[in-house]
């Protein structure tokens, strides 16, 4: 910036900030999820978002723990209800009440900054197979009452994060303007939208570019990023480069053909993972997060929706304790790291110079020792308790042989375990070191000093040690 900046007077230098540097900064959000078994201490999280100048944040609930550290930051926060909560939610107005007493009216009076409430999360995802269907729209419905009720409505939404698996085109005419409501929600989706319009509320979905190389083999890479190199999407006038705008403006279709035209959308989620997968990793996860970030700073949109565009990101830290179910990549889609280090050099705050995000400052470590396997006899893995996702095929510790394989396996249950010696065992199969234990590019990690989180506990360290016992021949995959 200095010399860029010695050249230019201040009048052209105010210019280029308003119409440059700041222009992402007032809709970049980000998700800070907390599955993991060591979160970092919330005060250090939320330093970390104002060192980067992230001025909003999307939670997955309304836990006391974090949310209290958000007090009198100038941050945007958006609260959030689990699926789980939905149907206690929704049975009773009373019930929604106490939520937005206890979770909304209560955390602005101590100076936390809510501006939007999720009920539930993706609650009709395919896979969720109807469980929440029923329980989502009079949970919804009641929470926004009782922010009407408590006077804040106006000023406070509630909405429902959808996943994109809501809307689509139909596969023999795989175009945004023949994008609907899925047939089996069809009803409730536009029962849904037309109650948020009549609430000014906005539409919120998860969209993933990278989902969508994951699940097809012919999916055409470049057509995951922003960079150009595949073939247009042509549809009708429009021409669509990137599956990103393809995937939004199906959702744009879909919204018209349910009479809300003009509903306002905010991406809930989007992000690229940095590790269990063959494509997921720094490099590629850079080249998205380059041509997105470009693109938001730009103000550029969609063919259908051009111009700005509220964006959170997925997300802050990787979180090793959510379900690998998706698949191993999901615990890898931070852009900083457990302990809160960047991952790589990106365009954060859209000034348009690519830069190593600020690191999360006083985290502190257990004691620099790590636990290797010892003997080479029998073989069993502690990755149920802990994860080991970096070990998949594809991913940064793949291809380290047996006893890396098990040195990393022993060493990140340790970890897990807050380094209880009981934890570093194995049937005698395992050591405590000093000695570095990372190979190459796989780093073995030594945990954070937490607070919270999954708690380590004597029975899960004797239900490791009987699967310790367990004599397995072979590698159970996991
Ligand atoms: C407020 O949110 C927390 C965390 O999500 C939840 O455990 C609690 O039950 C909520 N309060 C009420 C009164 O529902
Ligand atoms: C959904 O159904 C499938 C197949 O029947 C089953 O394997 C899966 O566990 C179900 N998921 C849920 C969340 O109920
Ligand atoms: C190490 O673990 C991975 C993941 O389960 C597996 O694919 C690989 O074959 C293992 N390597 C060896 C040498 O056992
Ligand atoms: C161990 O080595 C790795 C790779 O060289 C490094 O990134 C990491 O910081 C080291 N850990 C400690 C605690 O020194």
């Amino acid at each position: 910036m200095s010399i860029r900046m010695k050249a230019l007077t201040w009048v052209s230098f105010l210019t280029l900030l308003s119409t440059t540097a700041f222009a992402a900064i007032d809709t970049i959000g980000i998700n800070w999820g907390t599955m993991t078994s060591h979160p970092l201490p919330p005060p250090i999280v939320v330093k970390l978002l104002s060192a980067n100048s992230i001025s909003k944040v999307k939670l997955f609930d309304a836990d006391e723990w974090t949310v209290s550290a958000l007090a009198g930051a100038p941050i945007q926060v958006m609260l959030a209800i689990p699926n789980d909560q939905l149907r206690h939610i929704g049975s009773k107005s009373s019930h929604a009440k106490e939520w937005v007493k206890q979770n909304v009216t209560g955390n602005l009076a101590r100076g936390v900054d809510v501006h939007l409430v999720a009920v539930g999360n993706e609650p009709f995802l395919k896979s969720y197979n109807g469980s929440f269907v029923d329980d989502t729209f009079p949970a919804l419905r009641n929470i926004q009452s009782a922010l009407d009720d408590a006077g804040i409505g106006d000023k406070i939404k509630a909405t429902v994060p959808m996943n994109a698996d809501v809307y689509s085109s139909p596969s023999d005419d795989p175009v945004p303007s023949a994008g609907d409501f899925r047939s089996d929600i069809n009803g409730l989706m536009k029962d849904i939208v037309r109650f948020l319009r009549d609430n000014d509320a906005p539409f919120l979905v998860n969209i993933y570019p990278f989902i969508s190389l994951y699940q097809s083999s012919s999916f055409p890479v470049e057509f995951a990023f922003f960079d150009g190199g595949a073939p247009a999407l042509i549809d009708g006038h429009l021409q669509y480069t990137n599956v990103f705008d393809a995937n939004y403006d199906t959702l744009v279709w879909a919204l018209r053909k349910a009479g809300v035209p003009d509903m306002p959308i905010i991406v809930g989620e989007v992000g690229w993972p940095t590790d269990g997968d063959r494509n997921a990793n720094t490099a590629m996860a850079k080249r998205f997060y380059d041509g997105f970030l470009r693109k938001m700073a730009k103000g550029i949109g969609t063919p259908l929706r051009p111009g700005k565009m509220e964006v959170y990101l997925f997300g802050l830290v990787d979180e090793d304790m959510k379900s690998v179910l998706p698949g191993n990549f999901e615990r890898h889609w931070g852009i900083f790291t457990y302990d809160g280090r960047p991952k790589f050099v990106l365009d954060l705050d859209g000034d348009g110079r690519d830069e190593l995000p600020a690191a999360a400052a006083g985290v502190q470590y257990l004691p620099a020792q790590w636990c290797v396997f010892q003997i080479a006899e029998r073989v069993n893995y502690a990755c149920s308790n802990a994860d080991c996702t970096p070990l998949s095929f594809g991913s940064s510790c793949a291809g380290m042989g047996l006893k890396g394989n098990l040195s990393y396996a022993f060493n990140i249950y340790f970890q897990t375990m807050d380094q209880d010696v009981r934890a570093c065992d194995f049937d005698g199969m395992a050591k405590i070191t000093g000695q570095n234990a990372s190979h190459g590019g796989c780093l073995f990690p030594v945990q954070i000093i937490s607070g919270g989180g999954w708690k380590p506990s004597v029975a899960g360290m004797r239900a490791a040690a009987a699967m310790a016992a367990v004599a397995l021949a072979a590698m159970v995959p996991f």
